[in-house]
Protein backbone atom coordinates (compact mmCIF):
# COMPACT_ATOMS: atom_id res chain seq x y z
CA UNK A 1 0.00 0.00 0.00
CA UNK A 2 1.20 3.60 -0.31
CA UNK A 3 1.25 6.22 1.93
CA UNK A 4 -1.50 8.43 1.40
CA UNK A 5 -1.05 12.12 0.12
CA UNK A 6 -0.16 14.36 3.16
CA UNK A 7 -2.12 17.40 3.50
CA UNK A 8 -0.58 20.91 2.07
CA UNK A 9 -1.12 22.82 5.28
CA UNK A 10 1.79 21.38 7.45
CA UNK A 11 4.56 23.64 7.92
CA UNK A 12 7.36 20.81 8.42
CA UNK A 13 10.17 23.74 7.53
CA UNK A 14 9.21 24.98 11.17
CA UNK A 15 11.27 21.82 12.55
CA UNK A 16 15.05 22.06 13.09
CA UNK A 17 17.55 19.68 10.82
CA UNK A 18 18.12 17.10 13.61
CA UNK A 19 14.47 16.95 14.87
CA UNK A 20 13.99 13.90 16.23
CA UNK A 21 10.61 11.82 15.40
CA UNK A 22 10.24 8.78 17.25
CA UNK A 23 7.36 6.57 18.67
CA UNK A 24 7.08 5.30 22.13
CA UNK A 25 6.43 2.50 23.91
CA UNK A 26 6.41 1.23 27.60
CA UNK A 27 7.29 -1.75 29.13
CA UNK A 28 4.43 -3.81 30.85
CA UNK A 29 2.35 -2.70 27.62
CA UNK A 30 4.21 -4.94 25.23
CA UNK A 31 6.97 -7.27 26.27
CA UNK A 32 5.10 -9.93 28.00
CA UNK A 33 7.61 -12.43 29.02
CA UNK A 34 6.27 -11.64 32.73
CA UNK A 35 8.34 -14.85 34.47
CA UNK A 36 10.91 -14.87 32.36
CA UNK A 37 14.35 -14.78 33.20
CA UNK A 38 13.68 -13.53 37.51
CA UNK A 39 11.64 -10.64 36.84
CA UNK A 40 9.45 -10.40 39.31
CA UNK A 41 5.36 -9.47 39.42
CA UNK A 42 4.25 -5.88 39.27
CA UNK A 43 1.60 -3.72 40.67
CA UNK A 44 0.10 -4.46 36.85
CA UNK A 45 0.53 -7.96 37.48
CA UNK A 46 -1.76 -8.06 40.52
CA UNK A 47 -3.92 -5.92 39.52
CA UNK A 48 -5.48 -7.38 36.07
CA UNK A 49 -5.76 -10.19 38.10
CA UNK A 50 -8.28 -8.08 40.39
CA UNK A 51 -11.59 -9.38 39.23
CA UNK A 52 -13.34 -6.56 37.09
CA UNK A 53 -10.59 -4.65 37.02
CA UNK A 54 -9.15 -5.03 33.34
CA UNK A 55 -11.74 -4.52 30.78
CA UNK A 56 -11.89 -8.27 29.57
CA UNK A 57 -10.29 -9.97 32.12
CA UNK A 58 -6.81 -8.92 29.45
CA UNK A 59 -3.53 -8.70 31.50
CA UNK A 60 -0.13 -8.37 30.21
CA UNK A 61 1.29 -12.19 30.04
CA UNK A 62 1.88 -11.97 26.81
CA UNK A 63 1.40 -8.41 25.23
CA UNK A 64 3.16 -8.03 22.23
CA UNK A 65 5.88 -10.50 23.07
CA UNK A 66 8.33 -7.95 22.63
CA UNK A 67 10.51 -9.66 24.84
CA UNK A 68 10.98 -12.24 22.44
CA UNK A 69 10.58 -10.02 19.42
CA UNK A 70 12.47 -7.26 19.45
CA UNK A 71 14.65 -7.55 16.78
CA UNK A 72 11.03 -7.32 14.54
CA UNK A 73 10.40 -4.51 16.16
CA UNK A 74 13.41 -2.72 15.38
CA UNK A 75 12.79 -3.54 12.19
CA UNK A 76 9.60 -1.97 11.79
CA UNK A 77 11.46 1.04 13.55
CA UNK A 78 13.72 1.11 10.80
CA UNK A 79 10.79 0.85 8.02
CA UNK A 80 9.35 3.83 9.67
CA UNK A 81 12.56 5.66 9.27
CA UNK A 82 12.24 6.92 12.80
CA UNK A 83 15.32 8.97 14.52
CA UNK A 84 14.50 7.64 18.21
CA UNK A 85 12.44 5.12 20.07
CA UNK A 86 10.93 5.80 23.77
CA UNK A 87 10.65 2.62 25.57
CA UNK A 88 10.38 1.78 29.53
CA UNK A 89 12.74 -0.24 31.43
CA UNK A 90 10.57 -2.33 34.01
CA UNK A 91 12.02 -2.31 37.32
CA UNK A 92 11.41 -5.81 38.56
CA UNK A 93 12.82 -7.30 35.91
CA UNK A 94 15.63 -5.37 37.22
CA UNK A 95 15.03 -5.82 40.71
CA UNK A 96 12.80 -8.97 41.09
CA UNK A 97 11.66 -7.22 44.57
CA UNK A 98 12.33 -3.25 44.09
CA UNK A 99 15.04 -3.27 46.48
CA UNK A 100 16.78 -6.95 46.72
CA UNK A 101 19.48 -8.37 44.42
CA UNK A 102 20.05 -8.01 41.33
CA UNK A 103 19.02 -9.16 38.33
CA UNK A 104 21.98 -9.67 35.67
CA UNK A 105 19.41 -11.18 32.87
CA UNK A 106 17.00 -8.27 33.58
CA UNK A 107 19.31 -6.23 32.60
CA UNK A 108 20.82 -8.31 29.84
CA UNK A 109 17.57 -7.78 28.01
CA UNK A 110 18.01 -3.96 28.16
CA UNK A 111 21.31 -4.09 27.14
CA UNK A 112 20.45 -6.50 23.78
CA UNK A 113 17.91 -3.89 22.81
CA UNK A 114 20.11 -1.25 23.46
CA UNK A 115 22.65 -2.40 21.21
CA UNK A 116 19.65 -3.18 18.44
CA UNK A 117 18.75 0.44 18.32
CA UNK A 118 21.94 1.82 18.00
CA UNK A 119 22.96 -0.84 15.35
CA UNK A 120 19.77 0.43 13.39
CA UNK A 121 20.97 3.93 13.90
CA UNK A 122 17.93 4.78 16.36
CA UNK A 123 18.47 6.60 19.49
CA UNK A 124 17.13 4.88 22.67
CA UNK A 125 15.25 6.98 25.01
CA UNK A 126 14.67 5.02 28.15
CA UNK A 127 11.75 5.96 30.82
CA UNK A 128 12.95 4.49 34.07
CA UNK A 129 9.30 3.95 35.82
CA UNK A 130 6.19 3.48 33.65
CA UNK A 131 3.71 2.23 36.14
CA UNK A 132 5.43 -1.01 36.96
CA UNK A 133 6.26 -1.21 40.87
CA UNK A 134 7.41 -3.83 41.83
CA UNK A 135 4.87 -5.50 44.07
CA UNK A 136 7.19 -6.27 47.00
CA UNK A 137 7.29 -2.49 47.50
CA UNK A 138 3.48 -1.83 47.13
CA UNK A 139 3.43 -4.68 49.82
CA UNK A 140 5.43 -2.40 52.27
CA UNK A 141 3.69 0.39 51.21
CA UNK A 142 4.75 1.83 47.64
CA UNK A 143 4.91 5.21 46.32
CA UNK A 144 3.18 6.24 49.96
CA UNK A 145 6.02 5.68 51.95
CA UNK A 146 9.44 7.53 51.44
CA UNK A 147 10.87 4.65 51.17
CA UNK A 148 10.00 3.56 47.29
CA UNK A 149 11.38 7.24 46.47
CA UNK A 150 14.72 6.02 47.80
CA UNK A 151 14.97 2.85 46.50
CA UNK A 152 13.96 4.31 43.13
CA UNK A 153 16.52 6.33 43.37
CA UNK A 154 18.88 3.01 43.58
CA UNK A 155 17.26 1.25 41.01
CA UNK A 156 17.82 4.29 38.58
CA UNK A 157 21.34 4.44 39.54
CA UNK A 158 21.72 0.97 38.67
CA UNK A 159 20.41 0.78 35.59
CA UNK A 160 22.80 4.16 34.80
CA UNK A 161 25.83 2.62 35.66
CA UNK A 162 25.18 -0.41 33.20
CA UNK A 163 23.65 1.20 29.56
CA UNK A 164 24.54 4.96 30.90
CA UNK A 165 27.67 4.50 28.47
CA UNK A 166 25.07 4.16 25.37
CA UNK A 167 21.96 5.35 26.42
CA UNK A 168 22.14 9.64 26.94
CA UNK A 169 18.25 10.12 26.97
CA UNK A 170 16.96 8.96 30.31
CA UNK A 171 12.84 10.04 31.43
CA UNK A 172 12.77 9.27 35.59
CA UNK A 173 9.46 9.04 35.89
CA UNK A 174 6.28 8.72 32.97
CA UNK A 175 2.97 10.54 33.78
CA UNK A 176 3.09 10.97 37.69
CA UNK A 177 -0.25 11.80 37.72
CA UNK A 178 -1.68 8.87 36.98
CA UNK A 179 0.61 6.65 39.53
CA UNK A 180 -1.00 9.31 42.00
CA UNK A 181 -4.49 10.30 41.05
CA UNK A 182 -5.92 7.75 38.76
CA UNK A 183 -3.86 4.70 41.23
CA UNK A 184 -4.29 5.96 44.31
CA UNK A 185 -7.69 8.30 44.32
CA UNK A 186 -9.53 6.80 41.66
CA UNK A 187 -8.51 3.22 41.68
CA UNK A 188 -8.40 2.68 38.04
CA UNK A 189 -5.03 2.00 37.80
CA UNK A 190 -2.71 -0.51 40.03
CA UNK A 191 -2.48 -0.01 42.60
CA UNK A 192 -6.40 0.45 42.61
CA UNK A 193 -6.47 2.85 45.60
CA UNK A 194 -9.32 5.24 46.59
CA UNK A 195 -8.16 7.39 49.32
CA UNK A 196 -6.72 10.83 48.76
CA UNK A 197 -4.25 10.90 51.98
CA UNK A 198 -2.53 8.22 50.35
CA UNK A 199 -3.14 9.58 46.73
CA UNK A 200 -1.27 12.71 47.99
CA UNK A 201 1.48 11.20 50.00
CA UNK A 202 2.43 9.12 47.00
CA UNK A 203 2.28 12.39 44.25
CA UNK A 204 4.86 13.96 46.69
CA UNK A 205 7.00 10.46 46.75
CA UNK A 206 6.74 10.28 43.20
CA UNK A 207 8.13 13.70 42.55
CA UNK A 208 10.84 13.09 45.82
CA UNK A 209 11.77 10.24 43.75
CA UNK A 210 12.37 11.91 40.48
CA UNK A 211 14.92 14.72 42.02
CA UNK A 212 16.29 11.67 43.90
CA UNK A 213 16.94 9.41 40.44
CA UNK A 214 17.71 12.58 38.39
CA UNK A 215 20.88 12.89 40.71
CA UNK A 216 21.87 9.14 41.19
CA UNK A 217 21.73 8.86 37.51
CA UNK A 218 24.37 11.87 36.86
CA UNK A 219 26.49 10.72 40.10
CA UNK A 220 27.02 7.40 37.47
CA UNK A 221 26.49 8.63 33.97
CA UNK A 222 27.98 12.33 33.58
CA UNK A 223 26.76 12.35 30.29
CA UNK A 224 23.11 11.76 31.12
CA UNK A 225 20.33 14.26 29.88
CA UNK A 226 17.95 13.84 32.54
CA UNK A 227 14.08 14.65 31.59
CA UNK A 228 10.85 14.10 33.27
CA UNK A 229 7.62 13.05 31.63
CA UNK A 230 4.60 14.50 32.70
CA UNK A 231 0.91 14.84 31.22
CA UNK A 232 -1.18 17.58 30.78
CA UNK A 233 -4.47 19.16 29.63
CA UNK A 234 -6.06 22.37 28.90
CA UNK A 235 -8.44 23.01 31.37
CA UNK A 236 -11.08 25.18 30.43
CA UNK A 237 -14.53 26.45 32.50
CA UNK A 238 -17.68 25.14 30.99
CA UNK A 239 -18.87 28.50 31.46
CA UNK A 240 -18.00 32.07 33.19
CA UNK A 241 -19.71 31.64 36.32
CA UNK A 242 -17.27 31.92 38.96
CA UNK A 243 -18.00 29.10 40.22
CA UNK A 244 -16.88 27.21 36.95
CA UNK A 245 -14.08 29.79 36.78
CA UNK A 246 -13.12 28.51 40.32
CA UNK A 247 -13.72 24.74 39.27
CA UNK A 248 -11.05 24.82 36.38
CA UNK A 249 -8.71 26.87 38.73
CA UNK A 250 -8.21 23.51 40.96
CA UNK A 251 -8.41 21.15 37.86
CA UNK A 252 -5.42 22.71 36.30
CA UNK A 253 -3.72 22.81 39.55
CA UNK A 254 -4.74 18.64 40.13
CA UNK A 255 -3.91 17.97 36.76
CA UNK A 256 -1.07 20.53 35.43
CA UNK A 257 0.51 22.97 38.33
CA UNK A 258 0.84 20.07 41.20
CA UNK A 259 2.96 18.42 38.62
CA UNK A 260 4.89 21.56 37.37
CA UNK A 261 5.10 23.73 40.07
CA UNK A 262 7.41 21.95 42.99
CA UNK A 263 10.03 20.57 39.74
CA UNK A 264 10.35 24.45 38.38
CA UNK A 265 11.30 25.02 42.02
CA UNK A 266 7.76 27.39 43.21
CA UNK A 267 6.81 24.56 45.59
CA UNK A 268 3.43 23.02 45.64
CA UNK A 269 1.07 24.99 44.94
CA UNK A 270 -0.81 26.84 48.11
CA UNK A 271 -4.22 27.01 46.76
CA UNK A 272 -4.10 22.73 46.25
CA UNK A 273 -2.80 22.17 49.82
CA UNK A 274 -5.99 23.80 50.49
CA UNK A 275 -7.91 21.87 48.36
CA UNK A 276 -6.35 18.03 49.50
CA UNK A 277 -5.84 19.11 53.26
CA UNK A 278 -3.40 16.54 53.51
CA UNK A 279 -0.45 17.03 55.35
CA UNK A 280 2.94 16.34 52.83
CA UNK A 281 5.48 14.38 54.40
CA UNK A 282 8.35 16.97 53.95
CA UNK A 283 11.53 17.15 55.21
CA UNK A 284 13.65 20.81 54.75
CA UNK A 285 16.12 19.47 51.77
CA UNK A 286 13.27 18.50 49.73
CA UNK A 287 12.50 20.99 47.81
CA UNK A 288 15.73 21.73 46.23
CA UNK A 289 15.65 17.40 45.28
CA UNK A 290 12.48 18.03 43.86
CA UNK A 291 13.41 21.14 42.05
CA UNK A 292 16.50 19.43 40.32
CA UNK A 293 17.18 21.15 37.01
CA UNK A 294 16.00 19.27 34.07
CA UNK A 295 17.95 18.71 30.95
CA UNK A 296 14.36 18.30 28.78
CA UNK A 297 10.78 17.76 29.83
CA UNK A 298 8.75 15.82 28.31
CA UNK A 299 5.27 16.80 27.60
CA UNK A 300 2.49 13.98 26.88
CA UNK A 301 -0.61 15.15 25.39
CA UNK A 302 -3.60 13.55 24.40
CA UNK A 303 -7.13 15.65 25.08
CA UNK A 304 -8.29 19.07 26.23
CA UNK A 305 -10.79 19.56 29.12
CA UNK A 306 -13.97 21.17 30.14
CA UNK A 307 -15.15 21.40 33.41
CA UNK A 308 -18.11 22.67 35.55
CA UNK A 309 -18.10 23.17 39.29
CA UNK A 310 -19.15 19.88 40.89
CA UNK A 311 -19.17 20.63 45.13
CA UNK A 312 -20.21 17.21 46.14
CA UNK A 313 -18.11 15.49 43.51
CA UNK A 314 -14.53 14.08 44.91
CA UNK A 315 -11.35 16.19 44.89
CA UNK A 316 -10.72 18.71 42.73
CA UNK A 317 -14.86 19.19 43.17
CA UNK A 318 -14.63 20.05 39.08
CA UNK A 319 -16.54 17.27 36.53
CA UNK A 320 -15.69 17.15 32.80
CA UNK A 321 -18.74 18.60 30.42
CA UNK A 322 -19.43 17.24 27.29
CA UNK A 323 -19.55 19.72 24.62
CA UNK A 324 -21.69 19.46 21.69
CA UNK A 325 -19.54 18.74 18.08
CA UNK A 326 -16.09 17.92 19.40
CA UNK A 327 -14.56 14.89 17.84
CA UNK A 328 -13.51 12.04 20.57
CA UNK A 329 -11.33 9.19 19.80
CA UNK A 330 -12.33 5.22 20.79
CA UNK A 331 -11.24 6.59 24.66
CA UNK A 332 -13.99 9.11 24.50
CA UNK A 333 -11.03 11.56 24.84
CA UNK A 334 -12.10 14.93 22.84
CA UNK A 335 -9.40 16.01 20.11
CA UNK A 336 -8.18 19.53 19.93
CA UNK A 337 -4.45 19.77 18.06
CA UNK A 338 -4.39 23.73 19.55
CA UNK A 339 -4.16 22.15 23.03
CA UNK A 340 -1.35 20.92 22.67
CA UNK A 341 0.21 24.42 21.30
CA UNK A 342 -0.70 25.80 24.25
CA UNK A 343 0.29 23.23 27.01
CA UNK A 344 4.29 23.82 24.72
CA UNK A 345 3.85 27.12 24.92
CA UNK A 346 2.78 26.83 28.85
CA UNK A 347 5.80 25.14 29.73
CA UNK A 348 7.63 27.51 27.68
CA UNK A 349 6.73 31.03 28.57
CA UNK A 350 5.21 30.16 32.57
CA UNK A 351 7.69 27.74 33.42
CA UNK A 352 10.84 28.67 31.15
CA UNK A 353 11.52 24.74 29.77
CA UNK A 354 14.57 24.75 27.91
CA UNK A 355 14.13 21.83 25.79
CA UNK A 356 10.49 20.11 25.19
CA UNK A 357 10.18 16.75 23.45
CA UNK A 358 6.51 15.27 23.24
CA UNK A 359 6.95 12.23 24.45
CA UNK A 360 3.34 10.66 23.85
CA UNK A 361 0.56 12.16 21.56
CA UNK A 362 -1.71 9.58 19.77
CA UNK A 363 -5.28 8.36 19.66
CA UNK A 364 -7.25 4.98 19.52
CA UNK A 365 -9.48 3.95 16.89
CA UNK A 366 -11.51 1.12 16.07
CA UNK A 367 -9.33 -0.06 13.13
CA UNK A 368 -10.18 -2.89 11.63
CA UNK A 369 -7.80 -4.59 8.73
CA UNK A 370 -9.33 -4.56 5.02
CA UNK A 371 -10.05 -8.17 3.25
CA UNK A 372 -6.32 -8.20 1.73
CA UNK A 373 -4.81 -7.42 5.59
CA UNK A 374 -4.12 -3.92 5.12
CA UNK A 375 -5.11 -1.34 8.12
CA UNK A 376 -6.67 2.15 6.63
CA UNK A 377 -6.70 4.54 9.85
CA UNK A 378 -7.51 8.28 8.37
CA UNK A 379 -8.83 9.20 11.85
CA UNK A 380 -5.58 8.25 13.35
CA UNK A 381 -3.45 9.70 9.98
CA UNK A 382 -5.69 13.31 11.04
CA UNK A 383 -5.02 13.61 14.34
CA UNK A 384 -1.26 12.92 14.11
CA UNK A 385 -0.89 15.35 11.15
CA UNK A 386 -3.12 18.08 13.24
CA UNK A 387 -0.96 17.57 16.24
CA UNK A 388 1.78 17.82 14.65
CA UNK A 389 1.09 20.57 12.37
CA UNK A 390 0.10 22.39 16.42
CA UNK A 391 3.65 21.29 17.33
CA UNK A 392 5.10 23.66 14.17
CA UNK A 393 3.21 26.22 15.23
CA UNK A 394 4.53 26.10 18.56
CA UNK A 395 7.96 25.86 17.00
CA UNK A 396 7.04 29.38 15.39
CA UNK A 397 6.11 30.80 18.58
CA UNK A 398 9.27 30.04 20.31
CA UNK A 399 8.65 26.46 21.71
CA UNK A 400 12.24 24.66 22.35
CA UNK A 401 10.40 21.70 21.02
CA UNK A 402 13.58 19.16 20.07
CA UNK A 403 10.99 15.85 19.41
CA UNK A 404 8.27 14.24 18.49
CA UNK A 405 7.25 10.79 19.54
CA UNK A 406 3.92 9.06 18.31
CA UNK A 407 2.20 7.10 20.65
CA UNK A 408 2.30 4.16 20.21
CA UNK A 409 4.00 2.13 17.52
CA UNK A 410 2.40 -1.12 18.00
CA UNK A 411 -1.47 -1.86 19.47
CA UNK A 412 -0.68 -2.92 22.97
CA UNK A 413 -2.13 -3.89 26.21
CA UNK A 414 -3.88 0.05 27.41
CA UNK A 415 -4.12 -0.18 31.34
CA UNK A 416 -7.40 -0.84 32.58
CA UNK A 417 -8.79 -1.05 29.02
CA UNK A 418 -6.61 -4.30 27.75
CA UNK A 419 -6.25 -4.72 24.58
CA UNK A 420 -9.46 -3.56 23.38
CA UNK A 421 -7.88 -0.29 22.31
CA UNK A 422 -5.54 0.10 19.72
CA UNK A 423 -3.71 3.43 19.59
CA UNK A 424 -0.36 1.66 17.21
CA UNK A 425 0.75 3.08 14.04
CA UNK A 426 1.45 -0.70 13.43
CA UNK A 427 -1.25 -3.41 14.01
CA UNK A 428 -0.77 -6.10 16.14
CA UNK A 429 -3.14 -9.52 15.65
CA UNK A 430 -3.15 -11.06 19.11
CA UNK A 431 -3.41 -14.59 18.20
CA UNK A 432 -0.43 -14.84 15.40
CA UNK A 433 1.52 -11.71 16.65
CA UNK A 434 1.84 -10.23 13.24
CA UNK A 435 2.54 -6.86 12.39
CA UNK A 436 0.94 -4.50 9.97
CA UNK A 437 1.99 -1.30 9.46
CA UNK A 438 -1.61 0.71 9.19
CA UNK A 439 -1.53 3.51 6.75
CA UNK A 440 -1.24 6.26 9.62
CA UNK A 441 2.18 4.56 10.06
CA UNK A 442 3.21 4.90 6.65
CA UNK A 443 2.18 8.52 6.71
CA UNK A 444 4.19 9.76 9.61
CA UNK A 445 6.80 7.66 7.54
CA UNK A 446 6.57 9.84 4.44
CA UNK A 447 6.59 13.12 6.60
CA UNK A 448 9.59 12.05 8.61
CA UNK A 449 11.30 11.52 4.66
CA UNK A 450 9.85 14.73 3.65
CA UNK A 451 11.63 16.18 6.65
CA UNK A 452 14.62 15.15 5.85
CA UNK A 453 15.10 15.85 2.35
CA UNK A 454 13.79 19.48 3.19
CA UNK A 455 15.91 19.61 6.10
CA UNK A 456 19.05 18.26 4.26
C1 LIG B 1 -0.69 7.54 28.55
C2 LIG B 1 0.26 6.47 29.00
C3 LIG B 1 0.56 5.44 27.96
C4 LIG B 1 -0.66 5.09 27.13
C5 LIG B 1 -1.35 6.33 26.62
C6 LIG B 1 -2.54 6.08 25.76
O1 LIG B 1 -1.36 8.09 29.65
O2 LIG B 1 1.48 7.03 29.43
O3 LIG B 1 1.11 4.31 28.59
O4 LIG B 1 -1.49 4.28 27.84
O5 LIG B 1 -1.73 7.13 27.71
Amino acid sequence: MSAPAAAPALDLAAFPPGFSWGTATSAYQIEGAVAADGRGPSIWDTFSRTPGAVAGGDHGDTACDHYHRWPEDIALMRRLGTDAYRFSIAWPRILPTGDGPLNEAGLDFYDRLVDGLLEAGITPSATLYHWDLPQALQDRGGWATRGTAEHFAVYAGTVAARLGDRVTQWATLNEPLCSAWIGHLEGLMAPGLTDLATAVRASYHLLLGHGLAARAIRAVAPAARIGLVTNHSTVTPASDRPEDVAAAARMDGHTNRWWLDPVYGRGFPADMREVYRVDLPERPTDAAVLATPLDWHGVNYYFPVTVADDPGGPVPHAHEVRLPGVPRTAMDWAVDPAGLESVLLRLTEEYGARCLYVTENGSAFDDRPGPDGTVDDPERAAYLEAHIAACARAIRKGAPLAGYYAWSLLDNFEWAYGYAKRFGLVHVDYATQRRTPKSSGLRYADLIRRHRAQAG
